[in-house]
């Protein structure tokens, strides 16, 4: 399977294929133009796996929008099925994005069809003598969904390969943490004035970590640690803590408790295309989840997950506050700077290479190969 190619030049995307020490950044175009976020949104956010928070705060009936489909979530229990969120009789959202019912049916607010929570038609108000009407023919689109380690996952063109291949190693690097079994501890909420492709690209590297991150580098030496190059959609790396700290706070200390079973000594940094950044801690896990709402603005909800009875997440949150800032300002500049007429796409440092990992991935998505097509 291939995708359409993304409105871009193809000349431009040339230098972004090439192999790392040869190759550029993506051109101006994918950070600016509103035709660039529409085709990402159809193809490499509804047409992958974008995530869609945690099943612990699923309710039991929820609109989402993904990419440029409108979704509907059923919960029952730990089961979670998503549908178009269209209704058979004419189109109306069943719930507007964001909203949320309770209930064991689903009913849409235009002319009343009633349907059940997997997507059975079970009520169409005064079709009953309609001649040639069967419900079974009307139930809603439904999509694949997916709970991996606690949080859900769907598919909205429902066209992408199996969740297990699209995160391929991924799941295995994540279990020791057992996030499903964390509970949220605490949450900010950023609106950032940049493409969120610069916050992946800024994720990949702490090539900037001196010059804008001195609590981090106080922790975490900016030059350790490694990136990984396993099979699925993703890219990240790990990176080590210094002598004597024992997490990513302000001092190093750790207001928690150790994680059972996983490395004391390293914090992994793992990007799952195409909205959700992991930071494994060895005593908490964090996220990111973005959301593109212009090409240039995007919304990223931060998350903090513990185990529960965690009395104070503060040393992880103020350390992660401090520093998402710190990110955030990086990237609204580079927004600007690459709105520029003067704008030429530069080379990736040495210790950029997790940055290649991912332009790599987003430029040939962009040529038509889906992030699962390998190559
Ligand atoms: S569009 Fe839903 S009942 Fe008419
Ligand atoms: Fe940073």
């Amino acid at each position: 399977m291939t995708w359409p190619p993304a409105p871009l030049d193809p000349d431009e995307l040339a230098g972004v294929v090439r192999p790392f020490g040869a190759s550029r950044m993506l051109p101006a175009r994918a950070y600016t133009s509103a035709e660039v976020l529409g085709w990402e949104h159809r193809h490499l956010f509804a047409g992958t796996w974008s995530c869609l928070g945690r099943l612990a705060e699923l309710p039991a009936q929820r609109g989402a929008t993904v990419g440029d489909v409108p979704v509907l979530l059923t919960r029952t229990g730990d089961e979670v099925r998503a549908f178009a969120n269209t209704c058979r009789h004419r189109g109306h959202e069943l719930l507007p994005d964001g909203g949320s019912a309770d209930g064991r049916v689903v009913v849409c607010p235009y002319h009343g069809w009633v349907y059940t929570v997997d997507g059975a038609l079970a009520a169409a108000p005064r079709f009953r003598d309609v001649p040639g009407f069967d419900p079974a023919e009307h139930g809603l689109v439904p999509l694949p969904a997916r709970v991996w380690h606690g949080w859900v996952f769907v598919n909205a063109t429902g066209d992408a390969p199996p969740f297990e291949e699209y995160a391929g190693a991924l799941t295995e690097l994540v279990a020791p943490y057992a996030p499903d079994r964390l509970t949220l501890a605490a949450r900010h909420s950023y609106e950032v004035r940049a493409n969120w492709k610069l916050l992946h690209e800024n994720y990949q590297e702490c090539y900037h970590c001196p010059r804008i991150h001195p609590e981090l580098c106080a922790v975490s030496p900016p030059d350790s640690g490694d990136n990984y190059d396993l099979p699925g959609a993703w890219v990240g790396g790990s990176m080590d803590l210094r002598d004597g700290m024992a997490t990513m706070s302000v001092d190093g200390r750790s207001g928690g408790v150790p994680l059972p079973g996983v490395d004391q000594r390293r914090v992994r940094y793992l990007a799952l295309l195409p909205d959700l950044l992991l930071s494994l801690h060895p005593d908490y896990v964090m996220t990111h989840r973005m959301r593109p709402v212009a090409p240039d603005r995007t919304r990223v909800e931060c998350s903090w997950l513990m185990p529960g009875g965690v009395a104070d997440p503060t040393y992880a949150v103020e350390f992660w506050d401090r520093t998402n800032r710190q990110d955030w300002a990086a990237c609204e500049s580079v927004q600007r700077g690459l709105a520029s007429p003067h704008f030429r796409p530069g080379p990736f440092a040495p210790n950029e290479d997790a940055v290649h990992q991912w332009v790599t991935l987003v430029g040939r998505a962009y040529r038509g190969d889906p992030p699962w097509a390998g190559g």
